[in-house]
């Protein structure tokens, strides 16, 4: 998928490179100005612009046209191709700057947060300019967005001043002396052109992060994107280093598989990324103090035993074959149930999506075969699918707030006329 957007310039400057000054002469390209598109290139994945900014099977990477969903209504992302009169052609360094790292547009109108400048103001200005030195070597593409379609009053786009006001703090990501250097470069990454708290940090009711609970986890276009933090139960607390290193490049781990939004991130970002890199990612989520420490204590009322025990039946007859008995399922083919942090979230709403409507694991490059996960929506009415959820939510020693059928039937109707 990629592929689509590897510089089509790749191949000529290699060359260029390999033939010596020569080449790089012929082309008007120098050495430096390689490594940098090079650089722009590979941030440019980090970042995952092409998640919004190309819309999938329109053939033209960073185009634009791809809707964008906020909770306030919908945004359809710009043409950030160099095409002069529909892309960003026209717009100077500084102008390209300010857009990715201000939240401002070319004539110093708010953008809205959907575009994650939020995060990406941690990125330094030579990261920032080597994006855009990437951006200029892909192909223009006409094609005129016409990006806010929110209803009124959130289609008023001076109140995003406010909102900044508010919420945004500018600003380039300052490394913490007291931590490692793999820390620090994990927390740039993350928190800035990784941006992973936009969907994993909960929000208040202005759409902005709830920055006291950072990666806490938070519910998202029918998806739960999980608790990523250390946290022993609903975090990544049971996971090694190499649990979250070997889940970012290839979707999958020893408990885990990855579904619906984040395969999404995988497959365009994460799995793209260089092992040093996830690597210093996956010794900050493991550092990331684990948010409140009743969060950390925090035991759900024992469910129903009568819920629970309608739940191990249908448990034993739908989802044993696979997952096995002890919950533990088989490694590498179906995720083990048992102590899994998705399965715990205080939040339901991913697991009511995988077990109604079944998922897909992502097949990412390193992994290309994905196993299934079969729908039950057709098969379980809305009091079999709560007491099997609330059964694997709190047998085998897991822990989670039980799921009533009025959950379910939510869930189901959320669900209605979407197609992830
Ligand atoms: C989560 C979705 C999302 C991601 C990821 C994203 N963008 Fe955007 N971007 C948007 C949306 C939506 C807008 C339009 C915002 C508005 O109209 O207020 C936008 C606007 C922009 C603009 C302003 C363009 C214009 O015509 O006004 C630039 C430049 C831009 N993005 C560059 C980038 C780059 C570079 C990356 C990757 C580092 C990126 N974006 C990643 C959603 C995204
Ligand atoms: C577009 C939204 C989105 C972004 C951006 C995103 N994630 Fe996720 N992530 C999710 C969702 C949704 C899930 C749950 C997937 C599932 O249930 O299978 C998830 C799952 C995960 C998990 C597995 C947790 C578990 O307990 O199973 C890890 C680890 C993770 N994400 C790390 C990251 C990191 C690191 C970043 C930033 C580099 C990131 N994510 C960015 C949406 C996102
Ligand atoms: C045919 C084999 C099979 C059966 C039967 C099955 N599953 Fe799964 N299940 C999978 C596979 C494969 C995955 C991983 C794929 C994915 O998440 O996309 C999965 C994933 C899941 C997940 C998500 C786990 C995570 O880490 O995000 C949950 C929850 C789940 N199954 C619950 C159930 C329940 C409850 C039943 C019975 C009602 C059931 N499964 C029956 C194969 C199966």
């Amino acid at each position: 998928m990629r592929d689509k957007n590897k510089l089509p310039l790749g191949t000529v400057l290699a060359l260029a490179l390999i033939s010596g000054s020569g080449g790089a002469r012929a082309t008007g390209i120098d050495k430096q100005d390689f490594n940098q598109i090079e650089r722009g290139h590979y941030l440019t994945t980090v970042g995952d612009c092409a998640a919004c900014h190309t819309l999938p099977g329109s053939g033209h990477a960073f185009a634009g046209g791809r809707p964008v969903e906020t909770p306030f209504g919908t945004l359809i992302a710009p043409n950030i191709t160099p095409d002069p009169q529909t892309g960003i052609g026209a717009w100077t360094d500084q102008e390209f700057v300010n857009a990715l790292t201000r939240g401002t547009g070319r004539h110093g109108m708010r953008l809205y947060p959907a575009m994650p400048y939020t995060y990406y103001t941690k990125l330094t200005r030579d990261d920032a300019l080597a994006i855009r030195a990437y951006l200029n070597t892909i192909p223009a593409v006409h094609n005129p967005v016409k990006s806010d379609q929110l209803p009124f009053p959130f289609s008023m786009r001076w109140t995003m001043a406010l909102w900044d006001e508010l919420f945004f703090t500018p600003g380039t990501f300052h490394p913490d002396p007291h931590k490692s250097a793999q820390w620090n470069r994990g927390a740039y990454l993350a928190e800035g052109p990784g941006h992973c708290g936009m969907c994993h940090t909960p929000k208040n009711f202005l759409g902005a992060d709830d920055t006291n609970k950072a990666l806490q986890g938070y519910a998202l276009q029918g998806w739960f994107a999980p608790n990523i933090t250390d946290d022993p139960r609903r975090g990544l607390g049971g996971w090694s280093v190499d649990d979250i290193i070997a889940y970012l490049k290839t979707g999958h781990n020893k408990t885990s598989a990855a579904t619906g939004l984040m395969s999404e991130t995988l497959n365009l970002s994460t799995s793209k990324m260089s092992d040093a890199d996830l690597k210093d990612i996956a010794i900050y989520l493991k550092g990331e103090a684990s948010g409140s420490s009743a969060n950390k204590t925090a035991s759900a009322d024992p469910p129903d035993q009568t819920v629970m025990k309608a739940g191990a039946q249908v448990y034993a007859d739908e989802c044993s074959g696979c997952h096995t008995s002890s919950g533990k399922g088989v490694p590498g083919l179906f995720p083990s149930l048992n102590g899994s942090p998705a399965v715990q979230q205080t939040d339901p709403t991913s697991v009511l999506h995988v077990v109604l409507r079944g998922a897909l694991s992502v097949g990412t490059a390193p992994q290309p075969t994905a196993p299934a996960m079969p729908q039950f929506g057709w098969i379980l009415n809305d009091d079999q699918v709560a007491a099997v959820v609330t059964y694997i939510r709190n047998a085998w020693g897991n822990a989670a707030p039980t799921v009533s059928a009025s959950q379910v039937k939510k869930t189901r109707q959320m669900l209605v006329g979407r197609s992830d």
